[in-house]
């Protein structure tokens, strides 16, 4: 049995979009050690380390090619005395140097049959979806459960390797602003199917094996100051299929998604409520309010090529492989004494990758920031979002006509949280000219722009790292920083 769930090659994007122009790789590492600044100016608080890591193959990889597939590359700007530095390197993971060791790509994509001989595999751990900064720790982090962190040193991104401490989790582990522990998944293809984890900046490691009917592909999770947000999603491999040791992955419009409260006291999961059949990719936010938690995701209803749901719109929506993304942002009521939920839409705009200012995760939050898709096929975000979760309302700011943005992190810069700006990188697809972008959080006014030498692909997800952390993480602080 597999625990890909891209398993499928029918009827996907050709690795053609995902390979070349934005997104094709770049071939070198690079220092750019002062960045020229093109507009506004830099905020004279901004002190830290904007990261984001990517898809960005070492070799040509072998057809058919998945964005998905590539080794991870961390591109960086740090922030230090007003003035910006550039630096991109890969995440140097024992599958990449078998590549190297090789001479050329060795692993299997998603898209082809699995090696299950290989040690390590069947997939090569790219470390290339996530980052994280805990306790001292750039970790990079892959998006199929089963692979071990990676640490890297802040600025420099040197990896020092796979980072046991945890054992193995997804992409889209957080951090507790309260307590500073790490909360993170796991999934598997056989039982415990999810494992849920803390790790407290003292060393405690909790792993809590979570009952599931089956494999379940979950991306992000949330956190409340009490309970960590887990979900059973309505998209998974077909189990007939799997019986017959296919993975074919469906949607299953008339199973409900549950939405999971994994008590962090207690250590055990305490409730599922149900909501409409969907599937998430990332949440926004969530919180406690009285008797209810609140819950902000990015929901899918179609999110298949090739199962067209009723009432499928003729948008034109973003695909990678099979899944089409048309998401929604939408707020989960869930009530603890009715056991009820209730979804409301917050904003029907195509925009994902939401981000919040990360010392509020698990708060009432007052706005969300989004990455808005370009009207086509390929992964693109023409521009960033404002919404207000409780109202809807939002503003929007577009890039020029050609150029494409990435997800935003959030840099604050005093205690409020209108006090921060949002960083991006911003390329021009046909030049491949790249910038850094600066907004206002409030009014997404630009702050500064500034010139990067090199280009910068397409890529994944971005942290903030404050501050201090700009020193060397060679010599590890004690306590953690966010
Ligand atoms: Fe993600």
């Amino acid at each position: 049995m597999l625990w890909c769930f891209m398993a499928s090659a029918r009827d996907f994007i050709d690795g053609d979009t995902y390979s070349s122009q934005d997104f094709a790789p770049v071939e070198r590492e690079l220092d750019h050690p002062e960045l020229e600044l093109l507009e506004g100016e830099l905020p004279p608080g901004l002190q830290g380390v904007f990261a984001r890591n990517s898809s960005n193959p070492r070799f040509v990889a072998p057809e058919p090619y998945h964005w998905f597939d590539g080794d991870g590359m961390v591109h960086a700007v740090s922030f230090a005395d007003g003035r910006a530095s550039y630096r991109n390197r890969w995440v140097r993971t024992a599958g990449l140097a078998e590549d190297e060791a090789a001479g050329r790509a060795t692993w299997t994509g998603l898209l082809s049959r699995p090696d299950f001989t290989r040690a390590g595999g069947p997939y090569k751990n790219t470390a290339n979806t996530d980052l994280l900064y805990w306790n001292g720790r750039l970790l990079a982090l892959w998006w199929m459960g089963g692979g071990l962190p990676h640490a890297l040193t802040v600025p420099e991104l040197e990896t020092e390797g796979p980072w046991p401490d945890a054992g193995t989790m997804t992409a889209h582990a957080k951090v507790d602003p309260r307590s500073g522990d790490l909360v993170f998944l796991d999934y598997a293809p056989t039982p415990p199917f999810a494992t849920h984890g803390t790790l407290t900046t003292d060393g405690q490691l909790t792993r809590t094996p979570i009952e599931l009917p089956g494999p379940r592909p979950q991306h992000d999770l949330a956190l409340t100051e009490r309970y960590t947000i887990l979900l059973d999603v309505s998209m998974f491999a077909d189990p007939e299929a799997l019986t017959r040791g296919k993975v074919h992955m469906r949607f299953f419009p008339d199973r409900p998604t549950r939405v999971g409260l994994f008590d962090r006291k207690a250590h055990r999961l305490v409730r599922w409520f149900e909501v409409p059949a969907c599937y998430v990719y990332h949440f926004a936010n969530a919180w406690e309010q009285g008797r209810e938690v609140i819950v902000t995701v990015c929901r899918m209803r179609d999110p298949l090529m090739y199962q067209p749901q009723p009432g499928r719109t003729d948008r034109v929506v973003p695909r990678i492989s099979h899944l089409r993304l048309e998401p929604e942002l939408v707020r989960w009521t869930l009530d603890l004494d009715t056991g009820l939920a209730r979804e409301e839409l917050i904003d029907s705009a195509l925009a994902e990758f939401p981000r919040i200012d990360d010392r509020r995760l698990g708060s009432p939050t007052d706005a969300a920031f989004l990455g808005t898709f370009a009207e086509q096929e390929a992964f693109r975000f023409d521009g960033v979002r404002r919404v207000e979760l409780g109202s809807g309302a939002a503003i929007e700011r577009k890039y020029p006509a050609g150029w494409y943005g990435g997800e935003v992190s959030v840099a604050p810069l005093g205690p409020d949280p209108d006090d921060a700006v949002l960083v991006t990188f911003v390329s021009e697809l046909g030049s491949g000219r790249s910038e850094l972008w600066l907004l206002s959080a409030r009014e997404l006014d630009l702050v500064a722009k500034l010139a990067i030498p090199s280009r910068v692909p397409a890529g994944f997800h971005t942290r903030f790292i404050p501050g201090e952390a700009c020193r060397s993480t060679r010599a590890r602080p004690s306590s953690p920083l966010i």
